[in-house]
């Protein structure tokens, strides 16, 4: 059998080095030997783990998030409940319990799970069996109407192209094969879409793009300002575009080199929430706050209180391991943000009173 690193390296050989862009799209997504085409990788198993796999309360408080909204947005009769990239449906599966709690919320939702990988969507399924979900492929396919929507970790999975400055100018940079393996090559002259700040970083500095982001925050936004909704990004990354290489592989927890084993390897970047918000608009943005403020401010500690009451000195101390992961700085609680973005007209959702 043939691998992704034959494939690519014949690719390159042939017509030249490619966008890192092109790289990623490949090493994630290649339709035979693609990372989220072949493999599930989450979980202690797995490569890595996310904040709804590490608890169930990311997942209900993101329900009882989304329940406050629709009441904010008038309590439609029927909105479209939408996740992208919901990995094995955890997400999905707690908020809907939470939900739960609000019988006529529950009872307006259209549930959607926009994913790009079969494997991924078939385990969804078994995750949420017993639940009227449909599946999209993309996020244009999702119906008409008003619109809840939620992504976590979705948007550092979409691959980035990046750009180097060299002797006063930007030059695309770009994958190609030396004896070594695969090694970033410079490319043609470009002229990346990016503020004037990042773009009057001196020689050397790296810089990101990432166009399906962007494409997909804007597709979103124009959405959001006709028909009425919000939706709410979780992801690591900065709150204001700056240069920087931020381009990184995780195989079994640990970093990896980014140009090593394409197709077994998670390849991510850091999301740019200033750009992510303004290529949003009209649709209006909230924060980014820190995932540890966002989640206190929703009541992390009473709802971990209220679950370990239930379940004993051992889920107690299982419970405070989980909350600390989420909220604590040094864990998930200041690099990963969560950003809302809503129609111009709605109030300032939960966890973002203070802009
Ligand atoms: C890092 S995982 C996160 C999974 C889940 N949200 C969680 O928090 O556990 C990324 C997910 O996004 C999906 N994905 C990546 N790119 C996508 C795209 N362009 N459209 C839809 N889903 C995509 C992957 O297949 C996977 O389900």
């Amino acid at each position: 059998m043939r691998s992704l690193t034959e494939i690519l390296t014949e690719r390159i050989s042939r017509g030249g080095p490619i966008t890192v862009a092109d790289y990623m799209a490949e090493a994630l997504f290649h339709p035979r030997f693609g990372y989220y085409t072949t493999r599930e990788p989450f979980g202690s198993a797995g490569d890595f783990t996310t904040a709804p796999e590490i608890s169930q309360m990311f997942g209900e408080l993101i329900g009882l998030w989304c329940a406050v909204t629709w009441a904010a947005m008038g309590r439609p009769a029927r909105v479209v409940l939408a996740e992208l990239g919901p990995g094995r449906g955890t997400l999905m599966s707690d908020l809907l319990r939470a939900a739960g709690t609000v019988p006529e919320f529950l009872a307006a939702l259209d549930v959607w799970l926009v994913e790009a990988s079969p494997r991924l969507a078939a385990r969804q399924a078994d995750t949420l069996k017993g639940r009227d979900v449909h599946w999209a492929e993309r996020f244009e396919e999702l119906p008409a109407g008003p619109l809840l929507l939620v992504a976590n970790e979705l948007f550092d999975a979409l691959p980035v192209r990046q750009f180097e400055k060299r002797d006063g100018a930007w030059v695309e940079r770009m994958v190609g094969v030396t004896e070594h393996g695969f090694e970033f090559v410079p490319g043609p002259d470009a002229e990346p879409d990016l503020p004037a700040h990042v773009l009057a970083a001196p020689d050397g500095a790296i810089a990101e793009t990432c166009p399906a982001g962007q494409a997909l925050a804007a597709a979103l936004g124009a959405r959001l300002a006709e028909s009425g909704g919000a939706a709410l990004i979780v992801d690591y990354g900065h709150a204001r575009s700056a240069a920087g290489d931020t381009l990184q592989a995780v195989r079994r927890h640990r970093f990896h080199p980014v140009l090593e084993m394409p197709g077994l390897a998670d390849l991510t970047a850091h999301v740019d929430f200033e750009a992510l918000a303004a290529a949003a608009r009209p649709a209006r943005a909230w924060g980014p706050v820190p995932q540890g403020a966002f989640l206190a401010a929703l009541g992390i500690e009473t709802r971990a209180a209220l679950l370990a009451q239930a379940g004993g000195p051992k889920v107690a101390a299982d419970l405070a391991g989980q909350m600390r992961r989420l909220i604590d700085p040094g864990e998930m609680g200041t690099l990963f943000k969560a950003l809302a973005l809503t129609h111009p007209a709605l109030p300032a959702p939960p966890g973002f009173l203070n802009p």
